[in-house]
């Protein structure tokens, strides 16, 4: 039996709106080994480090060109309180970390740990301040430590604990999750708190804040409607007055709540096909966002932010639950490229998206052991395969007729689902095959420019459980994918439960 083909149609004359490198961004929380064991291991840690930052996990980060960093969370944010975690280390208050486990929290990495973390990765700062449980002065007052400069109190203070200039800090959220951990408040509620703590969160010098409010879970659309009302009026025809530039939402993917979400890595087809289902769900979540928005700013002028996403499986055996840690699968990977494929057609509205969260914690790029172990999971490569499309003009890929289609459980899955996107002469196009048992051949039709070469890698395994450890930690690492070019035509194979990307040079 022949092969089934999967073609799709790419103009690469004809470019879309660029994709934000900023959906590539990044999320690290003081949640389990994220910060302390991950990122931080302290000065006196006989593993390499600056400043107490672990050298390897930098310098594996870097090679994904990560936009932006969130911190310090999530649920946690909520409940810091950023002076705690300034001036001499050991002279910083413990405080228990209510959330996540219940731990002591030394503060140890504060501000300015973070800020030397960033400036480490090449990416921008996103801050998330404490709507929940701290002030508006606390937050005002935490801007003007990070942004100002001159002379000012907190200039003053930031100066006598050695960094002498302002930093530059672009994006700032105003509380997280408001609807829950963020302080279980009604919509109308937090938007009137998001407005006046906004009103505090000034621009200092030439540092423009983009400030984000505390968005909805999944397609809560209420909350949406919520916020879009508080900076702007349905028909009125104004721009929308500039309290807050973003809004952002959750969307987690799993197969289940609760305890009946799957095991990381020991799952059945089932389970995978659901998982599936549920990642290829934001698809309509982003675009009833997108109509709420619409609906109240047809200029586009406030971005939506996808500031938590990734999949959410039960904890490692013998790890403590609130702690989140959980392996990484090739079925990981896929949840991966098929959200990237998402994103990408939202470029116009979706400005920025943080994958939850970076080491060590839920569906993370890098694990690591206090021994020095570094694995570096599906999902990370994923990222670096794709990192081509961070900034770059997206590009349709139509598949005539549609998509083969898989059923589950009644819901239709793309088994074939690609994205593509123009910078310059290299086109990069991302494809995953979704089906656990069929492969496909692509044949992706360039039209409107001619191809000089192509490269591809594959990112696959024998089956989707597939993962990396430190003793095995490239058992799924992409390698090359051999692509024929005829007529304009690219052609591979794309096996079962695989993500690829074909780089192409255009002839100039
Ligand atoms: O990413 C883990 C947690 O999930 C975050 O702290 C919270 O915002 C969300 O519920």
């Amino acid at each position: 039996m022949s092969t089934p083909t999967t073609r799709a149609v790419i103009n690469v004359d004809l470019g879309g709106p660029v994709i934000n490198r900023h959906l590539y961004g990044h999320f690290a929380e003081h949640l389990g080994r994220c910060i302390y064991g991950g990122f931080w291991v302290g000065e006196d840690s006989e593993l390499p480090n600056v400043g107490g930052i672990r050298t390897d996990v930098v310098e594996a980060l870097r090679a994904l060109n990560i936009p932006n960093l969130r911190w310090p969370g999530g649920c946690f944010a909520d409940e810091y309180h950023w002076q705690d975690g300034i001036g001499p280390r050991q002279d910083r208050p413990i405080m228990v970390n209510t959330h996540w486990g219940n731990v002591e929290e030394n503060n140890h990495f504060g501000t300015h740990e973070f800020m030397a973390l960033c400036e480490l990765l090449g990416a921008d700062p996103y801050v998330n301040g404490n709507v929940g449980s701290g002030t508006v002065r606390e937050m005002s007052e935490w801007v003007e430590y990070l942004t100002r400069d001159g002379d000012s109190p907190m200039v003053r203070q930031r100066k006598a604990n050695g960094r002498e200039k302002a930093w530059r800090v672009p994006f700032w959220g105003i509380g997280n999750e408001a609807w829950g951990c963020g302080g279980n408040m009604r919509p109308e509620a937090y938007a009137d708190e998001a407005r006046r703590f906004a009103t505090f969160l000034r621009d200092h010098g030439d540092n423009k804040l983009y400030r984000i409010a505390a968005g909805a879970n999944d397609d809560n659309l209420a909350w949406t409607e919520a916020l879009m009302k508080a900076v702007s009026c349905l028909g009125c025809g104004n721009k929308p007055r500039g309290f807050f530039q973003g809004i952002s939402f959750h969307y987690y993917t799993h197969d289940g709540d609760g305890i009946h979400r799957s095991h990381a890595t020991d799952f059945d087809d089932t389970q995978y096909y659901r998982t599936m289902i549920k990642a290829a769900d934001i698809d309509r979540v982003i675009k009833a966002h997108r109509a709420v928005m619409d609906s109240y700013d047809p200029a586009g002028v406030v971005g939506l932010v996808c500031d938590e996403w990734g999949t959410w499986w039960q904890v490692d055996e013998g790890t403590n639950p609130g702690f989140l840690q959980q392996q990484n699968t090739l079925r990981d990977a896929l949840v991966a490229g098929l959200h990237f494929d998402i994103f990408h057609s939202h470029a116009e509205r979706l400005i920025m998206a943080n994958i939850a969260q970076t080491v060590n914690v839920l569906q993370s790029m890098i694990l690591t052991d206090d021994q020095g172990g570094l694995v570096l999971t599906p999902t990370y490569h994923v990222f670096e395969m794709n990192k081509g499309h961070q900034d770059a003009a997206s590009l349709a890929v139509h598949q005539p007729g549609g998509p083969a289609t898989i059923d589950v459980d009644g819901t239709a899955l793309a088994q074939v689902t690609a994205s593509a996107s123009r910078k310059g002469d290299t086109v990069l196009i991302s494809a995953g095959n979704l089906s656990l048992d069929s492969g496909t051949m692509i044949d992706f039709d360039l039209r409107g420019g001619s191809v000089s070469a192509a490269r591809g890698r594959i990112l696959t395994a024998d089956r989707p459980q597939a993962h990396n450890t430190v003793a095995e930690p490239t058992a799924v690492a992409p390698v090359e994918l051999e692509v024929r070019v005829t007529d304009g035509h690219l052609i591979a194979d794309l096996p079962p439960h695989s993500f690829a990307t074909i780089e192409v040079d255009l002839a100039s």
